[in-house]
């Protein structure tokens, strides 16, 4: 299979996997309504802040009009022009011009590379630098600072794209996985203006690791998280610790941003057949940090 055909390829799957999205809006409710009241929780007083959902897709997972009632603007990137004008056309004309969309867009920063690197892995120095500029360029791309930045259950996506192009044969993966967490968090991170929080959501097990469709309602969720994390049954990409330790453990970073973990969790319903364990990290810019993508 010739490399460029692959990253078209995981793209074009991202299309599919939101267009087989389009009709199944009902089982998103559960998790709708949680990322919803998250997102509502964290909005500015006054109504008058800007939200920015990384990955809105066709907004399944958030309810745009309850959204656009307790923020001024809400922009939606996405690399899937075609989700983002479903989930326009869904609102109301009036909630419509309060939003802005951004696609195609590629959150990841380093999508157009990973062909290259699948043939020549990059060396330490080459990833460290491709890390600050895929940073750099989404922050020059998005019209930040933003009150809120959630990131939409979308890095295990972009590990799938990673997993797909480059392959975990690849000698330096795992360098390559550590990379794309850095810069969410960075981008989230940076996207934020003063006293800003973002939420980075992301599915943590899915239901072929653990039975999650057989819980009785009165399961303790977070208890399970606990669990599944210590029994290794998580996306290994989507460890609180692992995400977290891009804030804790950089002397700078640490300065400017607090981080707190877990946001939920909550049980995602995604479509027929795929249930997650849902939670999310938060990451709150402090008073004192300067504002701006870094
Ligand atoms: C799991 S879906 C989230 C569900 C989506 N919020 C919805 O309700 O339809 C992840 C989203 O991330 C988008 N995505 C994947 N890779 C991306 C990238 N590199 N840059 C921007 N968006 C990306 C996909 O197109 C998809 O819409």
């Amino acid at each position: 299979v010739p490399k460029l055909w692959k990253l078209a390829q995981a793209i074009a799957d991202q299309v599919d996997s939101n267009r087989s999205g389009i009709g199944h809006e009902a089982q998103f409710a559960g998790h709708r309504a949680n990322l919803t009241r998250e997102i509502r929780a964290r909005a500015p007083a006054g109504g008058g802040g800007r939200l920015c959902l990384l990955g809105a897709g066709n907004a399944n997972d958030v309810d745009l009009e309850d959204l656009a009632a307790h923020y001024r603007e809400i922009h939606l990137v996405d690399v899937d022009a075609e989700a983002l004008g479903r989930a326009s056309a869904r609102t109301t004309a009036a909630r419509r011009r309060q939003l802005v969309l951004h696609a195609p867009v590629d959150v990841s920063g380093i999508f157009d590379k990973l062909e290259r690197w699948a043939v020549t892995p990059p060396d330490a120095p080459t990833l460290a630098g491709a890390v600050t500029t895929a940073v750099d360029e989404v922050g020059k791309t998005l019209p930040g600072p933003f009150d809120v930045v959630v990131s939409c259950c979308i890095l295990t996506q972009l590990q799938l794209v990673l997993l797909n192009v480059v392959g975990d044969q690849n000698p330096r993966f795992d360098d390559l996985r550590a990379a794309l967490n850095r810069i969410q968090v960075r981008s989230l991170a940076g996207l934020l203006a003063p006293e800003g929080v973002g939420l980075l959501v992301t599915d943590l097990t899915p239901n072929n690791l653990f039975p999650l469709d057989d819980l009785t309602p009165d399961t303790d969720l977070a208890a399970l998280m606990g669990h599944l994390i210590g029994a290794g049954s998580i996306i290994y990409a989507a460890h609180p610790g692992l995400l977290s330790a891009e804030i804790r453990r950089d002397p700078e970073l640490r300065q400017h941003f607090a981080v707190h973990f877990p946001v939920g969790p909550w049980i995602w319903h995604n479509g027929p057949a795929h249930t997650f364990l849902v939670y999310g990290l938060e990451i709150r810019r402090l008073k004192t940090s300067p504002s701006g993508p870094r």
